[in-house]
């Protein structure tokens, strides 16, 4: 953004960028969504999105790509081995995040089974600030445990505590004082995207990082959305607000040993890759890569990919670029807050989080208020909003269903895609939805195998809204 000072003394805050490709988007009738809803199991991520007004699913792989990113993609070098694009990206790389060694792979989840492959073994735990779905399947699969320390203020959503991404570094010392030989790693997701994409602050992942030097443990950090990251700090943490947010992001990611990220979502492309300053580290990973994932220069993604993520990685520091989507979130969430929806506090990144129980009290968790809400909202909006709760979490080893302390819907922002007149559309129809809550009921999970071991896979479809919405 380009901030200025208004006429009246306050802030005035500018894109510093101008849409020149646009897509056509339609509005469905009721009645199409209606049975577009139905014909997906009440479930949005089965929609089409041919019948899906604004699409706030995620921000992943979804992303405007900038001119620059698009011409990069057409002068890639497309070779199996050694592709010039290859190297190019891998100076990006170094150049923005100061990492010597990295290990493309295809996606987010792509660098995370790697990751759990050769540091978690049977019994391992892994300490960090809070779970991301696959980030927990792939340490469970692994044989490990997610141990998940945030601090006290991260599961009260009405707290306006700046950093609810940060770890409770009290309860870090003491599992890694009486287990550190089980700890594999230690984690740390900035944008903590399941506790409403709040960040983490400066002085926490330094902390952190001091205890992972005193008990030599590796410290992973999850990067997929640390331009957002960076973003708060310069907003919210002292001492931050004059800095350049190419050298804040520098900063928050050297203090970690292993960095990753799905490029899906900063960088807006499809791929993803893991760095490192650990030639020993970068050896044991890059093994696996031509086994899981394609040959190391390529890891699994297109060239073209590779080079627009080159480009990405830069602009993610572009003071001009960064930020809109997330003024655009706060909008909103400050607008709902006023009006007394239960909305996640202070707004973060990624999108705009309702707290479902709180919004439908009538509904019981065991009925998915999540679910139930996201679905509801499709058919009074045409807007596609993510399930983030009891659903989407995969269930024990029994089979039980379990309970996350969090059941949210997420409106998700993807980067300088959508529009005030859309941000204004979506807090209409949720205000709407609000006055009219009592119509929508509870879901049911049908579930098409009985493999109870079996992680995921769960809520192929619901039922049950009970009544049309609007
Ligand atoms: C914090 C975080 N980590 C990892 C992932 C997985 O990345 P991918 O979807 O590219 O596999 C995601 C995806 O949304 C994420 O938000």
């Amino acid at each position: 953004m380009i901030v200025v000072r208004s006429r009246g003394g306050g802030e005035l805050r500018v894109e510093g960028y101008r849409v020149r490709a646009f897509e056509r988007i339609d509005l469905p009738p009721v009645d199409r969504r209606l049975k577009a809803i139905r014909e997906a199991g009440w479930n949005t991520f089965q929609l089409r999105a041919d019948d899906v007004f604004l699409d706030m699913l995620t921000d992943s792989g979804v992303n405007a790509m900038s001119t620059s990113q698009l011409a990069a993609m057409m002068s890639a070098q497309d070779a199996y081995a050694g592709s010039r694009t290859f190297y190019e990206f891998a100076e990006a790389v170094e150049e923005i995040l100061g990492f010597r060694y990295v290990v493309p792979v295809h996606q987010g989840r792509a660098a995370e089974h790697l990751i759990a492959r050769v540091f978690v073994r049977e019994g391992s735990i892994v300490p960090m600030n809070y779970h991301f779905t696959t980030t927990k399947a792939h340490i469970d699969l692994a044989g490990g445990r997610v141990v998940e320390i945030p601090v006290r203020e991260a599961l009260d959503i009405k707290s306006r505590y700046p950093f609810k991404g940060d770890i409770d570094v009290a309860r870090l010392e003491e599992i890694l004082r009486r287990e550190r030989d089980r700890v594999a790693f230690v984690r740390i997701e900035a944008i903590a995207n399941l506790l409403g994409g709040q960040p983490v602050s400066m002085k926490n992942i330094r902390e952190v990082r001091e205890l992972c030097d005193r008990y030599s443990v590796p410290l992973v950090l999850d990067g997929s959305m640390v331009d957002w990251n960076a973003y708060f700090i310069k907003e919210r943490e002292p001492g931050y607000g004059s800095k350049r947010l190419g050298d804040i992001l520098k900063e928050f990611v050297s203090y970690s040993d292993i960095f990753y990220m799905s490029a899906r979502k900063a960088p807006a492309v499809r791929g993803g890759f893991i760095a490192t300053n650990s030639r020993e580290v970068y050896e044991r990973l890059v093994v696996h890569v031509p086994v899981y994932e394609g040959f190391p220069t390529y890891g699994g993604m297109s060239t073209k990919e590779m080079a627009a993520m080159a480009v990405g990685l830069r602009e993610m520091v572009d003071e001009n670029l960064a930020g809109s989507e997330l003024e655009l979130i706060k909008y909103v969430v400050e607008e709902l807050d006023k009006r007394g929806i239960p909305v996640v506090l202070p707004p973060g990144g990624l999108g705009v989080h309702i707290e479902a129980s709180s919004f439908l009290p009538h509904v019981p968790r065991s009925a998915y208020p999540a679910g139930s809400l996201a679905a509801a909202l499709y058919i009074a909006s045409g807007v596609r909003s993510m399930e983030r709760g009891a659903m989407s979490m995969d269930r024990d080893r029994d089979g039980r269903e379990v309970y996350p302390e969090l059941e949210l819907v997420r409106i998700a922002f993807p980067r300088r895609t959508y529009l005030k007149s859309h941000a204004d559309y979506v807090i209409d129809r949720v205000l709407w939805l609000y006055e009219h809550r009592d119509v929508v009921k509870g879901a049911e999970v049908g579930i098409r195998t009985a493999r109870p071991k079996v992680l995921p896979g769960k809520a192929r479809g619901y039922r049950g809204l009970g009544r049309k919405t609007g």
